[in-house]
């Protein structure tokens, strides 16, 4: 890691053309980039399968990471910083949004979908994979409270489940030690076991990472569940969910054209940890602006409580 993060601040201005005519005035919608965004650096682990799936398209990721975790905060909350930030990567011209954040998701997205002119993907806990897939029909679930506790989540489970149990267990403190790059302290460890052993001890043999940032956390999981459970991370499937929204919206870039190109990264935080695991864990070594995304919550002078 070399570069230190560039501070600079770009508030949304209400002269930001609208998404549809910046695409229209490239020329060419397919050339613009598609926008991703997450509470914190969670979302990496989806712009990584983004990547390795769509070569050719220019991305831009927003981690808001100032306000992480969403996990802890209130749904008017979460929903007013996904609009903002949505609003914000469409006026930087992206053709298509990715919320990938489960949290977000669970919580806003058919607010934001009303609200957006353009393509929108979310992400949900991979239920129906791991309902398939279970042969002792015993699953763990590790997502944040706010996500198990969403209308949509339950929903998942009424649709998907059918005779597997999904034990729900809410993964307090992962978020924040990812949000710090640590992915394997003792500390971690020892938290992700008092998570995973009662799983365990019920017969689990899968496990669905419900969380954008547990992705980052498997090697420590690992370390812990050797190969009795199996992990079921959905970023692959969203990245293929991507490529099928582009096509039927005509939007998808030719696989070279932004094959050398590194994605834009801003943070609402000083970007310093942002910066340090896109080297370590993605092998990109880009910039991170610092950027300013004022939001209805976030303006008011107790923007940090919950
Ligand atoms: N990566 C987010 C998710 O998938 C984390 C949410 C949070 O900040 O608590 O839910």
């Amino acid at each position: 890691m070399t570069a230190v993060p560039r501070v600079s601040t770009s508030p949304m201005t209400a002269e930001s053309p609208s998404p549809s005519a910046r695409i229209a005035a490239s020329g060419d919608g397919s050339r613009a980039p598609v926008g991703i965004f997450d509470s914190g650096l969670g979302g990496l682990s989806v712009l990584r399968a983004v990547r390795a799936q769509l070569p050719g398209e220019a991305l831009i990721y927003v981690a808001d990471s100032l306000y992480a975790p969403y996990g802890e905060r209130d749904d008017d909350f979460i929903a007013d910083r996904t609009l903002a930030i949505g609003q914000w990567l469409a006026s930087q011209g992206a053709k298509a949004l990715v919320v990938a954040c489960n949290t977000a998701t669970a919580q806003s997205i058919a607010l934001v979908r009303e609200k957006l002119a353009i393509p929108l993907v979310g992400v949900e806990p991979g239920i129906k994979p791991a309902a398939l897939q279970s042969k002792t029909r015993v699953a763990g679930v590790l997502a944040t409270q706010v996500t198990l506790r969403s209308a949509r989540f339950q929903g998942l489970l009424e649709r998907y489940a059918a005779d597997c149990r999904f034990l729900c267990q809410p993964g307090h403190g992962l978020v924040q030690a990812v949000e710090r790059c640590d992915v394997g302290s003792a500390e971690l460890r020892a938290l992700l076991r008092s998570y995973l052993q009662p799983m365990l001890d019920a017969g689990a043999d899968t496990l669905v990472l419900g969380c954008t940032h547990y992705p980052f956390l498997d090697a420590a999981i690992r370390d812990i569940v050797g190969d009795r459970l199996m992990l079921i991370d959905t970023s692959v499937a969203i990245a293929r969910q991507l490529e099928r929204v582009l096509d039927q919206h005509g939007l998808r870039a030719a696989p070279e054209s932004a094959a050398a190109v590194l994605p834009r990264f801003y943070s609402t935080s000083d970007g310093t940890h942002q910066q340090q695991l896109a080297a370590t864990l993605l092998q990109i070594d880009a910039a991170v602006d610092q950027v300013v995304i004022p939001s209805r919550r976030t303006a008011a002078p107790d923007s940090q409580a919950a």
